[in-house]
């Protein structure tokens, strides 16, 4: 089911998110409520706390070029309860967040990424990778430590979000 993503300056955003301990069907409910609403609003990542679900639950799906930027459900990276084992080297990237609809901005974000993690059904796995979806499992793990994006930008991008941000949600 579609549900509400929760947007800037929602102070459920910098909420840390818990531990997941069942690995049950409310879990696997949350991540079908969670690849439902990551499509509905064009998304590639989701945090269940962007759906006001203080979770360690993440998924990812990269758009599938070649097939008109289809992201098949099969295809979802499902994470639960990650844990960063090796971080390193450096890469930039325009990223932007549902939860930020209509800013994008570069960040400055490790390169390559090795992450520790459990699937729905509890068994551990370990991924590496050094490519766009090392920076959206850096972006997506940031939001279970409640922080956002916008918050790695140096002060002069930052200031400039704030003022357009206003604008925007006086409209
Ligand atoms: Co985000």
């Amino acid at each position: 089911m579609v549900k509400e993503v929760i947007v800037y300056p929602d102070k459920r955003l910098k909420e840390r998110s818990k531990e997941v301990e069942e690995f049950d069907s409310n879990l696997h409910q949350l991540l079908d409520d969670m690849y439902d609403t990551m499509i509905d609003k064009k998304g590639v990542g989701l945090a269940a706390i962007q759906i006001a679900v203080p979770k360690r639950v993440l998924i990812i799906n990269i758009p599938i070029e070649e097939e008109d930027g289809a992201q098949p459900k099969e295809n979802t990276l499902e994470v639960i309860n990650p844990e960063f084992l090796e971080m390193r080297g450096e890469s930039r990237y325009e990223e932007g967040c549902l939860s930020v609809p209509g800013f994008y901005e570069e960040v400055k974000r490790y390169k390559y990424v090795k992450l520790k993690y459990y699937d729905r059904y509890g068994k551990e796995h370990i991924i590496e990778d050094d490519g766009f979806l090392a920076i959206a499992l850096q972006h997506e793990y940031d939001h279970l430590e409640g922080k956002l994006f916008i918050e790695k930008l140096p002060i002069t991008k930052r200031k400039r979000f704030e003022k357009e941000w206003k604008k925007k949600i006086k409209k």
